[in-house]
């Protein structure tokens, strides 16, 4: 395209503020008709119905929802089912051979399961598992990196009705040991490294630090990644996937027929307080989401081939690359690398080898390309694309549209997709063939889906007006509680909005929002004391107990703050001890020690010393003033500190 014609585009497409679906996407996409809202809305909750239809039941379910009990709702109540005879047994017949996961490791080397390949691979974990003595109900921890036995691993575990909990890898030997200590988890499966970059990463020496800290008897399997780049000795405890797999070859392990209210899995998440949360999943709601929003909102088809390039340690990874998808029969693509490995083409490498039909990333990823510049997908032939999404975090609307331009051609629906580790699926996002797109705004709630923005008091504000998401009615994927910690569960979630006298259970998620005239709801991000990083979320209080672990500090206040690409970042406060100096040496040992306690993705942008930190007469840390000086804004109210000088004295230092 010639210049002047490029700039005129660039200009026209940075005033439009809404788009419509591309007309051919609609032509073929799984919903289109509009009055799928109404349709939702006239009968619900039996609506739910259209979920639970996309899988095998090996027994009816009563009923779609009881609520004897709230908030402790349950869905397709008596039903009976196995999440992974969903994902693979009942693909056999008609898709055995087709593509099921499709794997390109850092390097280049590639992996491919048919359906029938990842069925008798899990198979053989499974029985390998068994073996090992995981039964029925047991917790199993897992910490991989994106390779195949990760899902292979999850996948065994539904198979036996042990729910797993999988640890993301670039976390650290503690969170690792709090997680499965927390989970009373006697299991793990790891490996022995993978790449980053280029280079073989040790995995297993955190793996066992992490296993040193655990006080119960643990099993632990091993997956040889690295191959005889890397060699650890294996204690009595510790076995080596590859010998159990091939102990087992050929087994087959009948599907252990689950309750649909059995936990499928466990999911550590942060929160407002110091301990991570361990989030319950279900198998019959979880699933039923799950899959319901790969159809509707991702459009997933058997015969796409559908990337999402999360990692499979966080939500995102469980819902939209394992049980949605393959729930569903279609290819899911696995990357095990960085996005600008060996170059900075190597996503849009990736979409034109495979040719991948629908791309679900986040924000952060889509600045950095931004940065990068568009002569990267250029390279690429990226007309297999029909549909992309982005999830995490909120995208500002430039990115939006450089997404929309420069990945999807113009010719794919972007779904900005809201949700959280605690609601399973996706909860605020257009349909991607019905309605408008507004790039900036995620779009209504989802059919069935009763999200509204509210004032302190649980008033609707008005349009353009900010306020909390609520959501007052429940959902087949919510969280069902917080694993052997109910009160928790309700005073997190419910509590803030709900009347229990009146019997009106409102789940409050803890972000902030605004809606405009047609509904369509602008995210604001998080109103607790959660960073979110990349679209990783971190405690504060879990990087202040790490920060005030470190030698000689006295206390330690932990924000964040804006950031142009990673959307957030953290900025750690610093009182130091009396006799211990502020300096280099101290920076880099309260960073290494963020490091070593979460992991390096919660490595401080900055480390501030100071004297004095900002506090209320009752001697709250006034985190919202810390903020304003992470930002460099104008500092809101400081009437009410006890000490007001101090935020000016922080401030010069920045
Ligand atoms: C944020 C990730 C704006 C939000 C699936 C939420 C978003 C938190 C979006 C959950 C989006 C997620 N627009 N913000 N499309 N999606 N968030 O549990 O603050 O890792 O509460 O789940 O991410 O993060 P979590």
């Amino acid at each position: 395209m010639s210049e002047p014609e490029d700039t005129k585009l660039e200009a026209r497409l940075a005033e439009q503020e809404s788009f419509e679906p591309p007309e051919s996407f609609v032509e073929e996409a799984n919903v289109s008709d509009p009055d799928i809202y109404d349709e939702f809305e006239e009968n619900w909750p039996e609506c739910w119905e259209r979920a639970a239809e996309l899988l095998t039941w090996e027994e009816e379910y009563d009923e779609v929802l009881v609520d004897d009990d709230e908030p402790f709702y349950e869905w397709f109540t008596n039903g009976k089912l196995n999440a992974s005879a969903n994902c693979l047994d009942r693909h056999l017949d008609d898709r055995g051979d087709e593509l099921a996961i499709q794997w390109e490791g850092e390097l280049g080397e590639t992996r491919e399961y048919t359906y029938e390949e990842l069925h008798r691979e899990v198979n053989e974990f499974a029985a390998a598992l068994s073996e090992l003595g995981v039964e029925e109900d047991d917790i199993v921890t897992m910490y991989m990196p994106m390779i195949p036995e990760l899902p292979i691993a999850m996948l065994a575990c539904a198979r036996i009705g042990a729910p797993h909990s999988v640890v993301f890898a670039g976390f650290s030997a503690d969170a690792l040991a709090t997680r499965m200590k927390s989970a009373d988890s006697e299991y793990l499966v790891t490996c022995d490294g993978y790449y980053r970059r280029g280079d073989g990463l040790d995995h297993m020496t955190k793996a066992n630090e992490g296993l040193a800290d655990v006080t119960h008897d643990t099993t632990t399997v091993v997956v040889d990644r690295l191959g005889d780049e890397l060699e650890h000795e294996l204690t009595e405890n510790q076995h080596d996937y590859d010998d159990l797999v091939a102990d087992q070859a050929g087994a087959s392990l009948e599907p252990v027929v689950r309750d649909a209210e059995d936990m499928l899995f466990l999911m550590y998440t942060s929160g407002t307080t110091g301990q991570p949360k361990g989030v319950k999943h279900t198998t019959g709601g979880y699933l039923s989401y799950v899959s319901w929003t790969s159809h509707a909102v991702l459009d997933v088809k058997p015969a796409d081939t559908y990337w999402c390039s999360a990692d499979i340690g966080w939500i995102t990874g469980h819902s939209y690359i394992v049980y949605g998808p393959l729930a569903l029969g279609t290819t899911t693509v696995m990357y095990e690398g960085t996005p600008d490995y060996p170059d900075k083409d190597r996503m849009w490498e990736i979409v034109e080898n495979y040719g991948v039909d629908q791309l679900y990333t986040a924000p952060t990823a889509i600045r950095a390309f931004m940065k990068w510049g568009s002569r990267y997908p250029e390279q690429h032939d990226l007309s297999s694309l029909r549909l992309l999404g982005t999830v995490g975090e909120p995208i500002n609307p430039k990115a939006w549209k450089w997404y929309y331009k420069h990945i999807g051609g113009e010719e794919c629906p972007i779904v900005d997709t809201w949700w959280q580790t605690e609601t399973g699926g996706m909860m605020i996002t257009t349909l991607p063939a019905i309605g408008e797109m507004k790039p900036g705004s995620a779009g209504p709630p989802l059919p069935g889906i009763s999200a509204n923005v509210v004032d302190e008091a649980g008033e609707e504000v008005a349009p353009g007006e900010a306020g909390y998401v609520t959501v007052d009615r429940p959902w087949p994927g919510m969280l069902r509680t917080l694993y052997r910690n109910d009160e928790r569960f309700v005073s997190e979630y419910w509590e803030a909005y709900s009347d229990s006298d009146a019997d009106e259970w409102v789940y409050f998620p803890e972000d902030g929002a605004k809606i405009d005239e047609d509904g369509y709801i602008t995210i604001l991000g998080r109103v607790d004391d959660v960073i979110n990083v990349s679209g990783h979320r971190l405690g504060t209080m879990e990087i202040e107990s790490a920060v005030v672990g470190v030698e000689g500090v006295a206390e330690a206040a932990a924000v964040g703050g804006d950031h142009e690409m990673k959307g957030e970042a953290v900025y750690v406060y610093v009182i130091l001890e009396d006799g211990y100096e502020e300096g280099a040496e101290m920076e880099a040992a309260i960073v290494e020690g963020v490091e070593e306690s979460i992991g390096p993705i919660a490595r401080p942008e900055e480390v501030i010393f100071t004297p004095e930190l900002p506090k209320t007469r009752s001697g709250k840390i006034m985190r919202r003033l810390l903020e304003d000086i992470a930002n460099g804004d104008e500092l809101g109210n400081t009437s009410t500190l006890r000490n007001p000088d101090v935020v000016k004295d922080i401030a010069k230092k920045l």
